[in-house]
């Protein structure tokens, strides 16, 4: 289920909001200039042409590049828990982008830490949902041990998904992925 926890950002004991409702969530990240959308869910494995009418409005608004994501559980492959854990170590860290980090989930999940306002918006993505992270915002992602889904990412500028790192070591202090799972 889709769900937006808010920690503070020196004590994440403290949990200042929990929320599951979309139309709250979008609310709740839209002070802090996070775009935050429920797609309908459409069926086909082609997420491109599945989401066609999305992927234009957005092209539309800029993001003229799009592409597809994703990652799924490959036990018969020896190597699948070197690469889920390459993969999850690539982002896990705090870092900003120079350009907005937006993506759609058209299956699986994954979860954004945003450092926004004094706390921790930790925004868990199912099935359906658009996230948009606003360039220079302090922020992680953590798509778990068990990394399983399909993700459109879309961009305005060629190069702009580069993380800078800040070195804060912040996000371990965070309860993960799969502490949420
Ligand atoms: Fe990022």
């Amino acid at each position: 289920m889709t769900t937006l926890i808010v920690l503070d950002e020196v004590d994440p004991s403290a949990t200042l909001l929990n929320a599951d409702d979309g139309t709250e969530i979008a609310a709740h990240l839209g002070q802090h200039g996070v775009r935050f959308e429920r797609w309908a869910v459409q069926p086909g494995d082609d997420p491109l042409a599945a989401y066609a009418g999305g992927v234009a409005a957005l092209a539309a608004e800029g993001y003229t590049t799009v592409d597809v994501a994703q990652l799924h559980p490959d036990t018969s492959d020896p190597e699948w828990g070197a690469k889920a854990a390459g993969a999850r170590g690539k982002f896990l860290a705090e870092h900003t982008h120079a350009d907005d980090e937006v993506r759609f989930f058209a299956a699986g999940s994954g979860a954004f830490y945003l450092r926004v306002g004094g706390h921790v918006d930790i925004v868990v993505c199912t099935a359906g949902d658009l996230i948009s992270v606003p360039e220079g915002t302090r922020h992680w992602f953590d798509m778990g041990t068990a990394p399983d889904f399909t993700a459109l990412r879309f961009f305005r500028v060629p190069e702009g998904w580069v993380g800078a790192f800040t070195g804060d070591p912040i996000a371990s202090r965070f309860p993960t992925f799969d502490d949420l799972a």
